[in-house]
């Protein structure tokens, strides 16, 4: 099978030394392009920037920002079986990101930010010929908000996992995740490391 994968966090530049992120480190998303490599699998990796080496095999392509990785998604998942999409992709960019570096000549500075385009609710039905797999970074309600993305993003699979605990999921080479169907029961993978999760995530993918 071929796997697109999406990991790590985007950028969203406000000028040329400052730009707005997250705390994802990518780690979650390496490990299943680690562990779809492990099973046999092609597997196409689209990663912002992260502090980490490719599996060896995956096919890289770095990006930086929401638009990049909207590209790149729509360019390559033509192909596959099974798009993952892990990375945390930023929800707002500058409207303008400024050409020249911002002084500080201001008390008070407000940023005027746009939504990105969602990049998982805007792969068509026609382009859906792919497993869609979601996630779905919660700090509450996880159950409810993630049931709620599965539908809205359209995805066959989304895996949800609880960021209020700073020891597991982001940064962390931990994570425990609830992975919920569009039918069938939900199944809990309580803490594990990253790679067990992957691993797990792979075979169900390749059993749907
Ligand atoms: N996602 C996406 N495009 C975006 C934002 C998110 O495709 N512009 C994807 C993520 O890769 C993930 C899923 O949507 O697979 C859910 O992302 P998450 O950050 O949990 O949710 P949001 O849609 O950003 O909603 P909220 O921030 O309100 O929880």
């Amino acid at each position: 099978m071929r796997f697109v994968i999406t990991a790590g966090p985007t950028r969203e530049p406000i000028d040329p030394v400052r730009y707005i992120s997250n705390r994802s480190s990518g780690k979650m998303g390496y490990a299943i392009a680690d562990a779809a490599i492990e099973a046999g699998h092609d597997v196409v990796l689209i990663s912002g920037p992260v502090n980490l080496d490719p599996p060896r095999g995956v096919q890289l392509t770095s990006i930086s920002t929401a638009d990049e990785m909207y590209d790149a998604v729509h360019r390559l998942v033509r192909e596959c079986d099974v798009l993952v999409m892990s990375a945390a992709v930023a929800d707002y960019k500058p409207a303008k990101a400024s050409a020249r570096k911002i002084k500080k000549n201001e008390k008070h500075w407000s940023l005027d930010l746009i939504p990105t385009s969602d990049i998982l609710a805007s792969l068509s039905k026609r382009e859906r010929h792919f497993l869609v797999v979601g996630f779905a970074a919660e700090t509450n309600d996880v159950e409810e908000n993630a049931k709620k993305k599965l539908r809205a993003k359209n995805c066959d699979i989304i895996v949800a996992n609880d960021v209020s605990d700073p020891n597991c999921g982001m940064e962390s080479d931990e994570n425990e995740v609830t992975i919920f169907f569009k039918s069938g029961a939900p199944k809990k993978i309580s803490r594990a490391p990253k790679k067990i999760i992957a691993r797990e995530l792979v075979k169900i993918c390749e059993n749907v």
